[in-house]
């Protein structure tokens, strides 16, 4: 088990806690390029797999596609990241200023450790926004918040997928809910601090959200005003946070125009795999037309790759395909593919304290940075 981290640790901390976790991940290294499968395969990776009890003989190879090089991988199997891919998340500045070039095939910006802040608000709100499901908006939500938090920037995530995911992920049984933030949308006189969850993560809190707000998608039809409703709910609780961060529901219905008329950026998770693209012109119109209509602030701040597999040549050109469509609006910053998030939902807490040390916590904080960067530039 990971050691994990406790209270809000220093910003230095948080920067050594990732250098180590480089250090620690070179040692037992596995490589699943460089060697045939059955060598990178010895190890602790078979015993992980041993370890789940069957007790039955199992040809683990029979689960494994293979590549066109003649080496096999398993896309849902834990792997030590390609080295390249985890030197590219080092938070430290000797080694993110040297010359490199990151994963989406650009020469990888310096990030740095923000500084403490000595005031909070008003709130940047971040829609986290992709009509396609099962891309990691919900994992980025999470993660980036948590990221966030763990940087001192005090941070309110909103669940405003009536699957109630982000709660569940945060250790919230969302049934158990009376009060959710269908309540504050609908209810005028209702209070935030009603239905303000406080996280298990120092900084962060929660708006939990349940099926009950897949009614609101209904009867907000019938408002005056209704694409700000959001807006509204949320305008007395930007003084207390540095960033809202709204992980909408797979759609582009009334909820999801809510979050964007609300949101002054928009981050869009995009899975690299083939079908990746599909989908996000019709995504960038509506963004472009509640920008146009609703709300012009908004801005598409960034896409993020997800799901990123460096060992694959699919995903490098997958990405390569993302990168030439929307250019520097892609985050340097990539998030690889490891079960460690599935992990992280069910023991409802955020990678960064699940798995403090590992590459996924690594490639959140990065995000976190870069978010910071992008905002301190303008
Ligand atoms: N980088 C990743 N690597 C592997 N699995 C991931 C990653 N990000 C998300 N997942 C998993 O993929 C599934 C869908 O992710 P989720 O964040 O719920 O997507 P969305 O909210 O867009 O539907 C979840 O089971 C999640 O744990
Ligand atoms: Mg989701």
């Amino acid at each position: 088990m990971p050691a994990r981290a406790e209270g809000p640790a220093g910003f230095e901390a948080v920067g050594s806690v990732a250098v180590r976790t480089f250090a620690a991940h070179r040692s037992h290294r596995i490589s699943g390029v460089t060697q045939p499968a059955h060598q990178s395969m010895d190890g602790h990776h078979v015993n992980a797999m041993a370890g789940e009890g069957s007790g039955a003989p199992h040809n683990h190879f029979a689960d494994y596609d293979e590549l066109p090089d003649g080496h096999f991988y398993d896309p849902d199997a834990e792997y030590e990241p390609d080295p390249e891919y985890a030197a590219t998340l080092a938070p430290d500045a000797a080694r993110q200023r040297r010359e490199r070039i990151g994963p989406t095939g650009r020469p990888l910006p310096y990030f740095p450790i923000p500084g403490p802040l000595t005031d909070h608000g008003p709130a940047k709100i971040i829609a986290m926004c992709n009509q396609k499901g099962g891309v990691g908006k919900t994992t980025s939500t999470i993660n980036l918040g948590a990221a966030l938090a763990e940087y001192g920037r005090r941070v309110l995530l909103v669940d405003f997928d009536p699957q109630g995911a982000l709660s569940v992920g945060l250790g919230v049984n969302p049934m158990e809910l009376d009060l959710t933030v269908y309540n504050l949308l609908m209810e005028r006189g209702m209070a935030a601090d009603e239905v303000l969850l406080k996280t298990a993560v120092p900084n962060m809190d929660l708006l939990p959200s349940n099926i009950d707000l897949s009614a609101a998608e209904v009867q907000l039809v019938s408002e005056v005003a209704r694409e700000s409703t959001l807006q509204r709910a949320l305008k007395p609780l930007m003084a207390d946070y540095d960033y809202i961060v709204i992980d909408c529901q797979p759609s582009l219905g009334l909820l999801t125009v809510n979050a964007l008329t609300a949101a002054h950026k928009v981050i869009v998770p995009l899975e690299c795999e083939f079908f990746a693209l599909r989908g996000v012109a019709l995504l960038t119109e509506t963004i472009e037309k509640v920008q146009e209509r609703l709300n012009p602030d908004l801005e598409l701040d960034g896409i993020l790759a997800t799901m990123y597999d460096s060992r694959t040549v699919h995903s490098r050109e997958v990405l390569a395909r993302v990168v030439e469509a929307f250019d520097d609006h892609v985050y340097h910053t990539v998030i690889g593919r490891t079960v460690r998030f599935p992990e992280t939902t069910v023991a409802g807490e955020p990678i960064t304290t699940y798995a403090s040390n590992s590459v996924g916590a690594a490639a959140y904080r990065q995000l976190a940075r870069e978010v910071l960067a992008r905002c301190h530039a303008e």
